[in-house]
């Protein structure tokens, strides 16, 4: 007899993307920044370990609340921060969605929306992206049994880095009965984003990380903007000291440089311009991505043994097979010299 709850005996499992600690290899699989934090950051950690840490830290990161509130122009009591934004995702379903209530995502789509879902014993639908990755309106279609609870919506998606617009999400949140997660994990890369959205309608929750535009994958941390009530309710769910001192340290000090950010973000978006252009000419198709990534697929072509080819050779992207729809390579835009070598092998791999 086992021990384990039902819901969690059944489920697989979360497989998160291989990280290998073979300093060697190229890691272009999980849309980490190849380049190195802002030197604040460092200054910051430094600083918070001299001053100790006997101490727990501050159960609400405040100095990051300030930090961001600042940056987005909104209060501060509207800033929920998290051990990276997984740990956020985990406290909205836990904050929202009973067991056995639904849960609504797109597809494909970043998987572990639906491990959530499976974790917190409820049910989960997808609605699938059209194929020029945009959206029809069942994703705000009123659910048979009246229990929709939560929707999430990654933009930039993930694996495509294709964006809706900000007018389509405010139609979206507006037309359903329940909140709607913007995971706005990438969306420094991208020309627009909603966080203003969320003081004119209470339903949008907006979601960071500064794994992916702020290089700090490795210090997990995240944060999300709601309106203060619901940020309120989500305080009671959340471990007591779900984010580190170091890392509040480390965040806020990020949060409040600019100028590397603006640098890091045009360095990424100049090489994956290039990137998307150079893999295109090999005949694969790239929508255009706003994010930090592309997504290639070719037609009739599977293309698992490419990213055996490109593992042998040093280089790892992140082969993705998603169920009636197909599988693709996602690539992570890496340095110039390190995306020069993956366009270049990938030139060496002719698929017609
Ligand atoms: C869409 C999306 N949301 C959230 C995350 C998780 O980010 P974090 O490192 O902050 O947990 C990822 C990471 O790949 C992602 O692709």
């Amino acid at each position: 007899m086992s021990y384990v709850r039902s819901e969690i005996a059944v489920m697989s499992g979360y497989v998160s993307g291989e990280q290998p600690r073979d300093g060697h290899i190229v890691k272009l699989n999980t849309n980490e920044n190849p380049y190195r934090a802002s030197e604040k950051v460092y200054a910051a950690i430094r600083q918070a370990a001299e001053r100790g840490l006997s101490r727990y830290p501050d159960p609400v990161a405040g100095e990051v609340r300030n930090a961001a509130a600042k940056k987005f122009g909104v209060v501060p009591e509207s800033i929920l921060c998290g051990n990276g934004s997984d740990d956020l995702l985990t406290i909205l379903t836990r904050t929202f969605v009973g067991s056995g209530e639904l849960l609504r995502l797109p597809y494909p789509t970043y998987i572990l929306y639906r491990s959530l879902a499976e974790i917190q014993g409820a049910r989960s639908e997808t609605v699938p992206f059209r194929a020029d990755w945009t959206l029809s309106d069942g994703i705000f279609r009123a659910a048979e049994r009246n229990d929709l609870r939560l929707v999430f919506l990654p933009n930039p998606n993930s694996p495509s880095g294709t964006v809706l617009p900000k007018q389509r999400i405010l139609e979206i949140a507006e037309n359903l009965p329940c909140p709607l997660v913007v995971d706005e994990a990438y969306a420094d890369f991208a020309e627009e984003h909603c966080i203003d959205l969320v003081e004119r309608c209470e339903k949008i929750i907006v979601c960071r990380t500064m794994s992916k535009s702020y290089s700090l994958a490795g210090l997990r941390f995240g944060f999300l903007v709601a309106q203060p009530h619901l940020v309120a309710e989500m305080l009671k769910v959340k471990d007591s000291y779900n984010c580190d001192s170091l890392s509040i340290a480390a965040a806020a000090a990020a949060l409040s440089d600019d100028d590397w950010l603006a640098d890091n973000r045009q360095k990424i978006i100049v090489t994956k311009k290039r990137l998307t252009d150079k893999v295109r000419a090999l005949g694969y198709t790239v929508p255009d991505s706003q994010a930090n990534f592309i997504w290639a697929t070719y037609p009739e072509r599977p293309l698992k043994a490419v990213y055996e080819f490109l593992k042998s050779q040093g280089i790892l992207v992140r082969y993705m097979v998603y169920p009636n729809w197909g599988d693709g390579l996602r690539i992570s835009v890496g340095t110039d010299e390190q995306t020069d070598r993956c366009i270049e092998l990938l030139g060496q791999m002719p698929l017609q």
